[in-house]
């Protein structure tokens, strides 16, 4: 990098969010579901969460006035279609006026309309393997984008379809459909909702051949409703794409993991108008598959390595396999120490500015997160948000890592680090 570069005057420098995580009592939703149940993975409910539903007006006035200039956040499936068929007129009222805020205060909206959760009755249908799946979400996009589509900037079909192969490739929740039924979870759900253990599907949870060709499907029917309302608004997917490495002995493990969790997302976004990168690290395979992190390195809240670094090389990665514009519609870290994470930020900027000097069509950092939020399974203990809130107050705080972001996207400058 040379000394100081110019970021495109149009670039977009945001934060992000997502309903579930910051809204509050997502009652009709299947983690609200998971999250109460017996056994459950989550570490605690979500709650009230950051009442991000009612204080949207000032949390959005707030990101403005540090100097951001896009939010993205998602509308919540469960809210707006509660019941398969029913659709909220009131809930989509709310979005309304979210998008307006937005507009009132200089912010593009970036829109995602899945963001992990969907509504509970989707999840006794079959979740994310129901053959009914991408036709019942597309038709819930046509209805969204009837009621909001003149007033969103960019549009998000689904937030991190490829999670589950990053987290089966790390041998996290990778249970085949049979063998649900012997997972204490799993079992509880089915029979509470009257279904084969072996048809729990949710989102973030099934790596199987039947749920990445119904996310896909469901993509694509969702562009399709999107654009056929708005054919000129821009529309992709956001992909959960780790920098995957390899130490001796681990090349099979990475290359597999990576045609699995990254190129095979890739390629599939070669016909859409740009494609989301979140990366957090890195993830190395070694001879027994993933690596262990040296000894001593600094880690995250979830014990990970801390390596921004790896931004660069997934936006490089998307732009060689998509060969389509790229906006980083997440990137950050979970922890205490706000001057971590600001020198984390530094680096991953960084990247992004050196990728930009290369000529790679990279159009935003939004950062992950906005808000201390519900950090799904792991509840509130990890600390993504760039804004402290005081769960009991309901207050927020800005960090310093808020007004250094918030300044470059003023400034529009970095100097490199
Ligand atoms: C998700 C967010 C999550 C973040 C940090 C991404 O996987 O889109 O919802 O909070 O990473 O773990």
């Amino acid at each position: 990098m040379t000394d100081s570069f110019a970021f495109p005057h149009d670039f977009l420098w945001g934060v992000a969010t997502a309903a579930h995580q910051v809204e509050g009592n997502n009652v009709n939703s299947d983690c609200w579901f998971l999250e109460r149940l017996p056994g459950t993975i989550f570490a605690e409910p979500s709650g009230d969460a950051v009442d991000h539903y009612h204080r949207y007006r000032e949390d959005i006035a707030l990101i403005a006035g540090l100097g951001f200039t896009s939010y993205r956040f998602s509308l919540e499936w469960a809210r707006i279609e509660p019941e398969e068929g029913h659709f909220s007129e009131a809930e989509l009222n709310h979005y309304r006026r979210v998008l307006e805020t937005c507009h009132e205060h200089g912010l593009t909206p970036v829109v995602t309309f899945h963001h992990f959760t969907s509504p509970l009755w989707l999840l006794a249908a079959g979740g994310w393997e129901g053959p009914r799946t991408a036709g019942l979400f597309a038709r819930y996009c046509d209805r969204a984008m009837a009621h909001l589509g003149d007033l969103i900037g960019i549009a998000c079909t689904l937030n991190e379809p490829n999670l589950p192969w990053l987290l089966k490739s790390i041998g996290l929740f990778s249970e085949a459909p049979e063998d649900r039924g012997s997972v204490p979870v799993w079992a509880t759900a089915a029979e509470r909702l009257g279904v084969a253990a072996s048809t729990v599907a949710p989102f973030q949870f099934t790596a199987t051949e039947a749920a990445f060709d119904v996310k896909l499907a469901a993509h694509r029917a969702a562009t399709a409703a999107i654009k056929a309302r708005r054919p000129e608004l821009q529309v992709g997917w956001t992909l959960a794409n780790s920098d995957i490495q390899s130490i001796d002995g681990g090349q099979d493990f990475a290359d597999s993991a990576r045609r699995d969790v990254n190129e095979r997302f890739l390629e599939a976004s070669r016909s859409d108008d740009f494609v989301g990168i979140q990366t957090y690290g890195r993830t190395v395979f070694g001879p027994d598959g993933l690596a262990p992190a040296a000894e001593g390195v600094p880690t995250n809240q979830m014990g990970e390595e801390i390596y921004p670094q790896g931004l660069e090389a997934t936006i490089r990665e998307a732009h060689r396999v998509a060969g389509i514009p790229v906006i980083v519609t997440e990137n950050g870290l979970a922890t205490e120490d706000d001057t971590q994470r600001l020198a984390y930020l530094r680096t991953a900027v960084d990247g992004v500015a050196s990728c930009l000097a290369d000529g790679i069509d990279v159009r935003g950092y939004i950062a992950w997160t906005a808000f201390d939020n519900y950090e799904w399974i792991f509840g509130y203990r990890p600390k993504f948000g760039l804004i402290a809130v005081d769960r009991t107050t309901q207050e927020r705080t800005p960090k310093e890592s808020a007004r250094f972001l918030g300044s470059l996207a003023r400034a529009k400058v970095v100097e490199s680090v």
